[in-house]
């Protein structure tokens, strides 16, 4: 029996889940959440009363409850916190198939009016994203992030890899180096890390296989649904690995995700209309298509230029983007590796093929033109011919020789990768927006709340 006096001096006290109380019909419980919706009528209160596990119907009758109660509930603003007791009942109609009489309630803070109605703008939405992270959708978005980081670090965990943290102010970037955010480091110009690759090289000497999870900062002028200036950033890098090794340690890691997501996680998934079953099927081998072969797919597919309307041609040497992305991926159920892509597109320290004109590296593409996932190539192991890459390329040699050391003292051949974690989650829970992968978005307009 749950006595009022338990539940008033009890705010830390053990209640039950809203989704456990739910399978409960008979049972006497105690809830604790936030009002989600409410209506009265005929001396009634419905309040929809939510926690992280989910929602349930409560039923105040005001007969039934002290004068105080009812007023309390009567007056509550949406998002109200409160802790309530009743008994459960079987109802098929109600939203999770069972309500609760209420027997006592207690509001524990009523606070002022919530700000966010039915019917809002996306850009309001941003704008009081600190609120809006309570609504149903953001609650299981963010719940499956962290699931996902979970499972990426169980993966790896159990294969044999330490993680490493890499320090995100930097001297000089490594990546894209254009889209680099600058700061001000004590009067010396630094960066906010691209990628923590590099880092991540100079560790493999101590520990073999690592990763890294941590932030990277891209300047992104682009305004996509898939670009974030601040994105999660998971960078395994292993010792004598080549890249054949390394794709299919990928597809391993993304497969182990996928699959349990689909098992444990089925709530999740179905709150954003994605079939546990299309997750449970990402298994490997993925499909592995060269650059050349995915220009020639591209050039039979057909792309049109969406400025002239013209079918658009492509030459060795074009980088895709959203619609090649697309295009290639469309009718996949499974993610694919584009692999062995021209020097010309690609970073520094990849080493040449012997064509003598593609690289050693793969990126993944997500099913349904969700797009690139992972990017990764072995790793230029040898001084010279890194040297050499890097003056072609035309880098400052100044600000690596902390990097092109490594390759001085016992080099070993080496490969990694960098997953983008919110796009992963955009791709598994079929979101529109990468925005809704991340709590709080870093994008070209917005850096509040
Ligand atoms: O392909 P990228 O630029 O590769 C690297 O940074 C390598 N240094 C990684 C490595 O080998 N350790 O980025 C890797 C991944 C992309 O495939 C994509 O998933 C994600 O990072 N990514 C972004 N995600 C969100 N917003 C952005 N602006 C992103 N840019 C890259
Ligand atoms: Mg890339």
């Amino acid at each position: 029996m749950i006595k009022q006096s338990d539940i008033v001096l009890n705010y830390f006290g053990n209640v039950t889940e809203i989704s456990k109380a739910l399978l409960e019909p008979g049972k006497e419980v105690a809830l604790r959440g936030w009002l989600h919706r409410k209506r009265s009528s005929g001396g009634k209160a419905f309040a929809v009363i939510r926690d992280r596990t989910g929602i349930i119907q409560c039923i105040v009758d005001k007969a039934k409850v002290s004068e105080g109660e009812w007023n309390a509930i009567d007056g509550a603003y949406l998002e109200s916190s409160m802790i309530v007791s009743g008994t459960v009942r079987k109802d098929e109609r109600a939203p999770g198939g069972a309500e609760l009489d209420v027997k006592e309630l207690r509001v524990i803070h009523s606070g002022k009016e919530y700000p966010i109605t039915e019917y809002q703008s996306p850009e309001f939405l941003l704008d009081v994203r600190h609120l809006w992270l309570r609504s149903q959708r953001l609650i299981k978005s963010m719940e499956t992030r962290s699931y996902v980081f979970r499972y990426a670090r169980k993966f790896l965990d159990k294969s044999g890899f330490y993680e490493i943290t890499p320090p995100l102010l930097t001297k000089a970037g490594g990546e894209t180096g254009a889209n680099l955010f600058e700061v001000d480091y004590f009067g010396q110009k630094a960066y906010l890390t691209e990628s923590s690759q590099l880092y991540a090289e100079a560790m493999i000497f101590a520990l073999e296989k690592v990763y890294s999870f941590a932030p990277s900062y891209r300047a992104e002028k682009s305004r996509t649904t898939k670009h974030l200036a601040e994105y999660w950033h998971l960078e395994p890098e292993m010792a004598y690995f080549n890249n054949a090794k390394s794709m299919k340690l990928q597809e391993k890691l993304i497969s182990y995700i996928a699959n349990n997501l689909a098992k444990d996680n089925e709530d999740m998934l179905r709150a954003f209309n994605v079939d546990p079953a299309s997750l449970l099927k990402i298994k490997p081998p993925f499909e592995r298509i060269t650059y050349e072969k995915a220009i020639s797919i591209l050039n039979e597919k057909g792309v049109t230029n969406p400025e002239t309307k013209e079918k658009k041609r492509f030459e060795w040497g074009a980088d895709f983007g959203v619609e090649e992305e697309r295009v290639l991926t469309e009718d996949k159920e499974k993610p694919i590796f584009i692999y062995n892509w021209p020097k010309e597109i690609k970073a520094f320290y990849m080493p040449i093929n012997k064509d003598g004109r593609t690289v050693a590296c793969a990126d993944m593409l997500a099913p349904r033109g969700h797009g690139e996932i992972i990017g990764g190539s072995e790793r230029i192991w040898k001084l010279d011919e890194l040297e050499a890459r890097m003056k072609e390329v035309g880098l400052n040699m100044e600000n690596y020789q902390w990097y092109l050391d490594l390759r001085k003292y016992g080099s070993v051949p080496h490969a990694g990768f960098g997953l983008g974690i919110e796009r992963v989650i955009k791709w598994m829970l079929n979101l529109d927006h990468i925005r809704d992968a991340i709590p709080f978005p870093r994008l070209i307009n917005r850096i509040a709340p």
